[in-house]
C-alpha cells in the first residue's frame, strides 16, 4: 500500500512538473494573446480547505483537482460552477463587500476553450496576482508564485487541451514578515487576480525579449540586444524602425541572443516632445511591434540631465487605485485619469508608490510625456536577514526591469522606501543597487532615504546607501509629524555631491472641511503646509526634484479615524471622488512658475 502511495505520489510530481515556469516574456502588448479576463468563480477558503488535509498536509484531493461526484454517494464539499463569480482583472475586496478587510486564501476558476495551432506554444501569463499564487491548469500545477506587482508566465502547451479547459488559481494575501512587502504598510492589501491574464500565442523558438536604447546623443547610436527563449544559434532576428529607415538583421550565438549598433538621429522622447517609434523585431516569419522613444538619462554633480538638459522633475506620487471611490486600477482608462490630474498640477514626473503599477499605466505616462520613478516594495522593516526574503525582492527588482526596461519615460528605478538603517539593511540592499545596475545601467538608481538628524533646525541626510544610488532621495514630513512653524528656521544638509529628490511631502485634509490654518484636516491646513514646505524645499542645494504625498486620497487600514479618514489616507491633493482641494493650486502654481 505505502508503495502504490509513494508510486501514485511520483506519477502526480512527474506530471505536474512537465509544466514550467518561463523566463518573463517582454512586450506582451505586442504579442498575439486571447485574454482570460472576465467572470471568475471564486470560493473563499479560510482554512485552506482546498489545499491542505485536517494534519495540515497539503492534500491531492484539493479543490485545485475541480471534481465533481461522479456516483450519488460521492462526497465532494465544493463546486466552483455553483460558485459566485468576480470579475477578473479586479481585487476581491471591492467586489464582495464581506471581503472588504478579508486577508487570506480564495480560490479562482475560470473555463475557456482553446484551439491549439499546430506546431505553436502556448504561455500563460498573469500580469499580477497578489499576492502568493498556486497556479494549475487541468488539475495540473503550473508553479507558485509570489510578488504582487510583477508578472510571471508558464509555458502550458503540454496541459492545454483541445476545447475546453480549466483554470484554477489559490490566491493568498496573508501578510508576513519574510514577505515582501512585510507585515505593515500603509496602503490597502488589495487581494485577488489584480491584473490581465492571458494565453500567448508563441512559436517553439521565440523573442523572449529584447533592449532598444539611445547610446549616447553625442554617438547618434543606437543600440539593440535580443534573446530568445533557447540558446541555440544561427536564428535570423530583423529589426525593423520604419521611420528611421532602419532594417538590420542579427543571427543569433550559441546562448540564443545577438546584439548590434546602428547609426541614427532620432527625435528625442521627452516631457514636451513624447515621441514614439513603431517598432517591429521579426522571427521566423512571426513579427512582434512595439512603441519606443529614445532619450538620455543621467545625473551629473547636483543635476538630472534629459538629454543633456538639467531637468527639475516636477512631480506627484500615486497609487494604483481608481480614481474614484478606492479598488485597484488596471486600465489605460483609468491610468489615462490619474495622469491627467498630475498634468493638471503642471506635472512631468510622477512616482509610482510602491510597488511596480500595470503596464498601461507606465505605457500611457510614456505617451503622456510623463517620466516614471518605478519601485519594488522594499517597504519600512523589511526582514533582512532573511535570505529568501532577498531573492524574493530581487526577483520583483527583475520582474520590473524585464517588463519596462523598453520605456523611454522610466528614469529611476527605486529599490526601497523608508528603510531603517543597520548593516543587515545595508547588504540587502546594496546588492539590490548592483543587481539592478547589472541589469540596466542606462537608468538612475535611488531609494527613498529618511532625514537621519534633526536638531536645532539642521536637518541632515546620512545614509550608507548613498554609495550605490545616482539621486540621493528622501521623504520628510515638517507640517504633519514634525510642526510646520519651524518650517521658515529648517535648514538642510546633504552631504553628498548628487542631485536631490524630496520623494514625499505632504499632510492630511478631509476634502470640504474648512477652517483655521492651524485647524488640522482642514483644506486651509494642507493648503498652508504646501506653501510652508515649498518655500523651505527650494532652499535645498541640490533639488533636482519632487514628489508630494499624494495625488489622492487612498485606502489605508492604518488610518481609521471616523469621520475624517475612514480608512483612507488623506493626504491627496483630490479626495476620493477626484475634487481639488486648495493646496493643489499652490503646488500648481508653484510648478507653473518652474
Ligand atoms: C510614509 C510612507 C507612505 C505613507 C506616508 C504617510 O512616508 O512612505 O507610504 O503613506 O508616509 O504617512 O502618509
Amino acid at each position: 500500500m505505502k508503495r502504490l502511495t509513494i508510486f501514485l505520489l511520483l506519477v502526480n510530481i512527474f506530471l505536474t512538473s512537465s509544466a514550467k515556469e518561463v523566463p518573463l516574456v517582454g512586450n506582451i502588448p505586442g504579442r498575439q494573446t486571447a485574454s482570460l479576463n472576465g467572470d471568475w468563480h471564486y470560493i473563499v477558503d479560510v482554512q485552506e480547505e482546498g489545499y491542505y488535509d485536517y494534519r495540515m498536509n497539503p492534500t491531492r484531493w484539493g479543490f485545485f483537482r475541480n471534481d465533481k461526484p461522479r456516483r450519488p454517494e460521492d462526497l465532494i464539499e465544493y463546486d466552483f460552477d455553483k460558485a459566485p463569480t468576480m470579475q477578473v482583472p479586479g481585487d476581491w475586496n471591492t467586489q464582495d463587500q464581506q471581503l472588504f478587510f478579508y486577508e487570506g486564501t480564495v480560490w479562482f476558476m475560470r473555463r475557456f476553450n482553446h484551439q491549439p495551432k499546430a506546431g505553436h506554444h502556448t504561455l500563460l501569463y498573469f500580469e499580477a496576482v497578489n499576492y502568493d499564487a498556486h497556479v494549475y491548469l487541468n488539475g495540473n500545477h503550473l508553479g507558485h508564485h509570489v510578488g504582487g506587482f510583477t508578472p510571471f508566465n508558464y509555458d502550458v502547451t503540454e496541459q492545454l487541451h483541445e476545447g475546453e479547459n480549466v483554470v484554477i488559481v489559490k490566491v493568498d494575501n496573508k501578510r508576513r514578515k519574510e514577505n515582501v512587502p512585510t507585515q505593515i504598510f500603509d496602503w490597502w492589501n488589495y487581494g485577488g487576480i489584480t491584473r490581465d491574464v492571458l494565453l500567448v500565442d508563441v512559436e517553439p523558438v521565440y523573442v523572449e525579449n529584447y533592449s532598444l536604447q539611445l547610446e549616447s546623443l553625442e554617438g547618434c547610436q543606437i543600440s539593440f540586444s535580443v534573446k530568445l527563449n533557447c540558446e541555440e544559434a544561427g536564428h535570423e532576428v530583423t529589426l525593423a524602425i520604419p521611420e528611421l529607415r532602419i532594417t538590420k538583421t542579427l543571427t543569433t550565438a550559441a546562448d540564443g541572443t545577438a546584439s548590434c549598433f546602428m547609426k541614427a538621429k532620432p527625435e528625442l522622447w521627452s516631457p514636451d516632445h513624447p515621441r514614439l517609434y513603431r517598432v517591429d523585431i521579426t522571427l521566423g516569419g512571426n513579427t512582434m511591434t512595439d512603441e519606443i522613444g529614445f532619450r538620455t538619462i543621467e545625473a551629473r554633480g547636483k543635476q538630472i540631465l534629459l538629454n543633456g538638459e538639467p531637468i527639475f522633475l516636477k512631480g506627484i506620487s500615486i497609487h494604483e487605485e481608481k480614481p474614484n471611490g478606492g479598488g485597484r486600477c488596471n486600465s489605460t482608462e483609468d491610468a489615462h485619469t490619474l495622469l491627467s490630474w498630475a498634468k493638471e498640477l503642471g506635472c512631468n514626473y510622477v512616482r509610482l508608490a510602491h510597488y511596480p503599477h500595470n503596464e498601461y499605466a507606465v505605457r500611457e505616462a510614456e505617451r503622456m510625456g510623463i517620466m516614471v520613478w518605478s519601485e519594488i516594495p522594499v517597504y519600512w522593516t523589511i526582514d533582512w536577514t532573511n535570505f529568501d526574503t532577498y531573492l524574493n525582492a530581487e526577483r520583483q527588482l527583475s520582474d520590473m526591469i524585464q517588463r519596462d526596461k523598453n520605456r523611454a519615460n522610466i528614469i529611476i528605478w527605486s529599490i526601497a522606501n523608508e528603510t531603517p538603517h543597520s548593516d543587515a539593511r545595508d547588504n540587502f540592499l546594496s546588492r539590490l543597487a548592483q543587481k539592478a545596475r547589472s541589469l540596466d545601467d542606462t537608468r538612475l538608481i535611488s531609494m527613498a532615504m529618511e532625514v537621519t538628524s534633526a536638531s536645532n533646525y539642521k536637518n541632515r541626510l546620512q545614509d550608507n546607501m548613498h554609495r550605490y544610488v545616482d539621486v540621493v532621495s528622501f521623504n520628510q514630513y515638517i507640517g504633519w509629524y514634525r510642526d510646520v512653524n519651524d518650517a521658515p528656521k529648517m535648514e538642510w544638509e546633504v552631504p553628498y555631491d548628487k542631485p536631490v529628490i524630496v520623494s514625499e511631502f505632504g499632510g492630511g485634509a478631509r476634502a470640504g472641511l474648512h477652517g483655521a490654518v492651524n485647524q488640522r484636516w482642514t483644506e486651509e491646513f494642507q493648503e498652508n503646509l504646501y506653501r510652508e514646505n515649498l518655500a523651505m524645499l527650494s532652499k535645498i542645494d541640490g533639488l533636482a526634484g519632487m514628489s508630494p504625498w499624494i495625488l489622492k486620497d487612498f485606502r489605508s487600514p492604518r488610518r481609521v479615524l471616523v469621520g475624517i479618514q475612514d480608512y483612507y489616507n488623506r493626504k491627496g491633493l483630490f479626495s476620493d471622488s477626484g475634487e481639488k482641494k486648495k493646496a493643489f493650486f499652490v503646488l500648481r502654481d508653484w510648478y507653473g512658475k518652474r
